[in-house]
C-alpha cells in the first residue's frame, strides 16, 4: 500500500520516525558539547603557555597591537608579504626571535643570537646557553645566520619594548605547540631561493650570503678590528655609523660629544662612556630610546675588543 496524503494510517510511524531523529540529533548534540569541553584534546591553550615571566595570551595582545597579520599569516590567515609565523619559534627558538625582533630590519649574526644566550629565560626555555647545541636543537636558526646573518630585511624596525619581546616569544611559542593537523605543508627544497629571487631579484640570494670579511690587519689598526666586530656581533642592525635613528642612537659624531640620558642629565660620550655603553648598557639609559633592548656585552667581547669598538667609534663623523 502506498501514504498519499491524508491517509492517517501513515501519520504514526511518520511521526515516531522524526522523533527517533530528534531523540538521535538531541544526543549527538550534547555527546560533542561535553567533549568540546574536555580539557586534555592534546590541544595547546595560550593561558597555559609562558615564556620566562612572559604569557603567550599577552603576546597575542601585542601582535595584534603591531598589527602584525597586515604583514604576515598565522595558520595561513592574514597577508602576504612577510613569511607565515605559526612555526617560527619551533624552527629558529627564543634565542634568534629575541635578537631578531627588536632589530627586525637586519637578519641577526651568530654572535647576535649568542648574546640571546646570556637570558635566563631563554637558558630556562632551551637549557642550554652554548650555542652549538642551540644551533642543533634549532636548525632553522643555524640556517637563518647561514643563508641571511647580517644582510637587511624587508621588516622595519618596530619599537618593541623589552617586555612586548618576551611576550611575542611566548605568543610565537604558543602557535608553534598547536596542533594545526599537519599544515603548513613541507616546503620543497629550493622554494626559499625561488622566494628570494621573486622578492629581491636574482642577485639576492648571493646578496644575501652573509660578508666573511675580506679581514683588514686588525692587530695594526684596533678601528679596523672594531668596524669588524660591529658587524659580527650584528650591532649594526640597531646602529647606524652616521647620526641616523635606528633602534639604537646613531654613532656618527657621539664621541666626545654631550648626551642626554633618560634621567635628565647630561654625559659626555668619552671612552669610559662608550666602554660602559657596550658592556651594561642599562647602567645608562639614552633620553628618548627603551632600556633592556640592546644585550649586555659584558662577558662576549674581550677587552681588547671593547676597545677597538670603542677606537671605532672615533672615527664615525656625523654624516
Ligand atoms: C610592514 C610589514 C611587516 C610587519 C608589520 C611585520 N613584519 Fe615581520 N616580516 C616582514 C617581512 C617582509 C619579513 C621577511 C623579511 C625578508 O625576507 O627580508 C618578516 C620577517 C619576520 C620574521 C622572521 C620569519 C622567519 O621565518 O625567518 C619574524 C619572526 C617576524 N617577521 C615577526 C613579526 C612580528 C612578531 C610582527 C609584529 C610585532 C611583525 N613581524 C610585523 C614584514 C613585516
Ligand atoms: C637590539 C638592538 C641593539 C643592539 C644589537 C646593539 N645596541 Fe647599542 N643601543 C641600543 C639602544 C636601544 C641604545 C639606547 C638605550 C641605551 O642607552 O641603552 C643603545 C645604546 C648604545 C650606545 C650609547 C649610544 C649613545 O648615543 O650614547 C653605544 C655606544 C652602543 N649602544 C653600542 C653598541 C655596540 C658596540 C653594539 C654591538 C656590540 C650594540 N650597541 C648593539 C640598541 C642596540
Amino acid at each position: 500500500m502506498s501514504c498519499g496524503s491524508g491517509d492517517s494510517s501513515c501519520e504514526k510511524p511518520r511521526r515516531r520516525g522524526a522523533l527517533v531523529m530528534l531523540g538521535l540529533m538531541t544526543l549527538i548534540f550534547i555527546a560533542l558539547s561535553v567533549f568540546s569541553f574536555l580539557p586534555s584534546r592534546g590541544q595547546a591553550v595560550p593561558d597555559a603557555i609562558t615564556f620566562g615571566p612572559y604569557r603567550a595570551d599577552d603576546g597575542k595582545r601585542v601582535f595584534q597591537a603591531y598589527n602584525c597579520m597586515g604583514c604576515h599569516t598565522m595558520v595561513g590567515n592574514g597577508a602576504y608579504l612577510g613569511p607565515d609565523l605559526t612555526e617560527v619559534y619551533r624552527q629558529a627558538g627564543p634565542a634568534w626571535l629575541a635578537a631578531f625582533l627588536p632589530s627586525a630590519g637586519g637578519w641577526p649574526t651568530q654572535a647576535a643570537v649568542r648574546a640571546q644566550l646570556l637570558d635566563p629565560n631563554q637558558l630556562a626555555d632551551t637549557g642550554t646557553d652554548a650555542i652549538d647545541a642551540y644551533l642543533k636543537k634549532y636548525p632553522g636558526a643555524a640556517t637563518r645566520i647561514e643563508r641571511r646573518g647580517g644582510g637587511t630585511t624587508l621588516m622595519p624596525n618596530l619599537p618593541l619594548s623589552k617586555d612586548e619581546i618576551g611576550q611575542l616569544i611566548a605568543y610565537l611559542k604558543y602557535t608553534s605547540a598547536m596542533n594545526t593537523e599537519g599544515w603548513p605543508p613541507k616546503i620543497e627544497a629550493g622554494a626559499l631561493d625561488r622566494r628570494l629571487q621573486l622578492v629581491h631579484g636574482p642577485a639576492a640570494i648571493a646578496q644575501a650570503a652573509p660578508a666573511t670579511a675580506a679581514a683588514p690587519s686588525p692587530a695594526s689598526d684596533p678601528a679596523a678590528l672594531g668596524a669588524q666586530l660591529v658587524k659580527d656581533y650584528g650591532c649594526v642592525a640597531c646602529h647606524a655609523s652616521d647620526d641616523k635613528k635606528l633602534v639604537g642612537p646613531g654613532w656618527g659624531g657621539l664621541y666626545d660629544s654631550s648626551v642626554s640620558l633618560a634621567d635628565g642629565s647630561k654625559v659626555t660620550a668619552d671612552d669610559a662612556y662608550l666602554a660602559e655603553s657596550i658592556r651594561q648598557p642599562d647602567a645608562k639609559i639614552v633620553a628618548g630610546y627603551p632600556p633592556g633592548v640592546m644585550p649586555a656585552y659584558d662577558t662576549l667581547l674581550k677587552n681588547d675588543e671593547v676597545n677597538a669598538i670603542v677606537a671605532y667609534l672615533h672615527t664615525l663623523e656625523k654624516q
